[in-house]
């Protein structure tokens, strides 16, 4: 409300529900601008703000109680609990929306709303505000300015709260003892989605309430296709393993990859691949304080791979030279993150009139080099093909420098093999 001119107004749609097939419904995602702003759970919602309203100017629109639905498809919290629970100063039922927001839009100069992200809200949205005409005989002036929302919400998004940084450092807790128990369980012969489930039922035991994306279990040369989600192959004795699964605790994310051998112990080749993606890792952490550009992280992992692809001969030539050409991209063909929140691939920019931002503390980003050597690839000696390494983990940004909210689980190969034979 601070960030809005005075005389304007915000509306932020629900998601909506969504078939997955006949009768059945994917399970529920709120869009998270809404949740973020107030929390609100249920579809068929909207929230709307207006700065300076005399009956309230947090005001939300949602579902009427209804017994008999509740009975089917669960509970809803109608105005009342609107008002109650999440704190509205004033909420409507859903479908009184039609007769009532005309008369919250007229006469304000300014609209702030996510467009183009929900045609049949976007269609409501505009018939509301034609509806605005035709109020009062015709005098009515409709608003004459629409702006998007998301660019207020998600620069708020992008830097966490104390409140916020609790639940993300809990989001990378469950996650890290997840890949705990992967690497414990894991033997050659399981299928890939029996790790799957072990990472899975660790969250949901520790009260996550999903996995924040679909969970990523590749065996062998499986780790080399980026988002590798069939989770069907048995693991091999001899082959790594590439799990990237991460958990969704409170509304937010985290997003955790861990490489390790499937029967405990690195071969050479695989240690050798796994000893880059490490260093190239720390490379990169060692670029995220507050200040620094977001370009750096990137730039150091590129670095510390090529230089270490040329080491092993897997790529011949000058590194700076092998760095302008780009070779580095056949086997690090992905940037070195993302920002990490409400969402695993969160809002925010990542440049500012174009240029790269600076790191502010609250800023949460995934560090996750990787090294993906082709099966098919016949430019290296066979011994490397087929492996493929990641090493991602969650790092927030501080006052002094960084902190990884994901250290619970080990990444250092030592590590790593005594966790395994224990
Ligand atoms: N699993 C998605 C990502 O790591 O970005
Ligand atoms: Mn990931
Ligand atoms: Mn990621």
């Amino acid at each position: 409300m601070a960030m809005m001119p005075s005389n304007s107004i915000a509306v932020i749609a629900a998601a909506p529900e969504k078939i997955r097939s006949k009768d059945t419904h994917y399970p529920y995602k709120q869009n998270t601008s809404l949740s973020y702003l107030c929390g609100f759970p249920e579809p068929e919602s909207a929230l709307v703000i207006i700065p300076g309203r005399e009956q309230g100017e947090f005001v939300m629109f949602c579902r009427d109680k209804n017994l008999l639905r509740e009975t089917w498809d669960g509970y809803r919290e109608g105005p009342e609990g609107a008002v109650n629970r999440y704190a509205a100063d004033d909420a409507f039922p859903i479908d009184d929306i039609d007769d009532i927001l005309p008369g919250m839009l007229e006469g304000k100069d300014r609209v702030y709303y996510a467009i183009g992200k929900d045609a049949d809200f976007d269609k409501h949205l505009m018939d509301w505000v034609n509806n605005v005409r035709s109020l009062r005989g015709g005098d009515a002036m409709p608003p004459s300015e629409f702006v998007d929302l998301d660019h207020l919400v998600n620069e708020m998004r992008l830097i966490k709260t104390a409140g916020e940084i609790k639940l993300m450092r809990r989001a990378g807790e469950i996650a890290a003892q997840a890949h705990c128990r992967a690497m414990k369980l894991s033997k050659p012969g399981l299928y890939e989605y029996q790790l799957q489930a072990e990472i899975e039922h660790e969250f949901m035991i520790s009260g996550a309430s999903a996995p924040a994306y679909t969970s990523i279990v590749g065996g062998g040369k499986n780790g080399c296709i980026l988002h590798y989600i069939e989770n069907r192959d048995k693991l091999k004795s001899g082959d790594l393993v590439l799990i990237d699964a991460g958990c969704e605790y409170e509304n937010y994310a985290s997003d955790i990859t861990r490489t390790f051998p499937v029967n405990g112990k690195f071969t050479k080749p695989q240690a050798a691949i796994y000893d880059i993606v490490l260093a190239a890792q720390a490379a990169a952490i060692e670029q995220i304080a507050p200040g620094l550009e977001y370009h750096l992280a990137n730039d150091a992992t590129i670095q510390v791979i090529t230089q270490g692809l040329v080491d092993l001969e897997i790529l011949q030539g000058d590194v700076d030279a092998l760095i302008v050409q780009g070779a580095y991209r056949d086997f690090y063909m992905h940037s070195v993150g993302h920002w990490l929140g409400m969402d695993v691939h969160d809002v925010g920019d990542y440049k500012i009139d174009n240029k790269w931002r600076v790191y502010e503390p609250g800023m949460v980003l995934t560090v996750e080099p990787g090294i993906y050597i082709s099966p098919d690839n016949q430019n290296v000696a066979p011994k490397w093909r087929g492996i493929a390494v990641r090493i991602e983990d969650d790092i927030l940004v501080t006052k002094t420098g960084c902190e990884d909210l994901t250290s619970g689980v080990p990444k250092v190969r030592d590590q790593i093999e005594q966790l395994m034979a224990g």
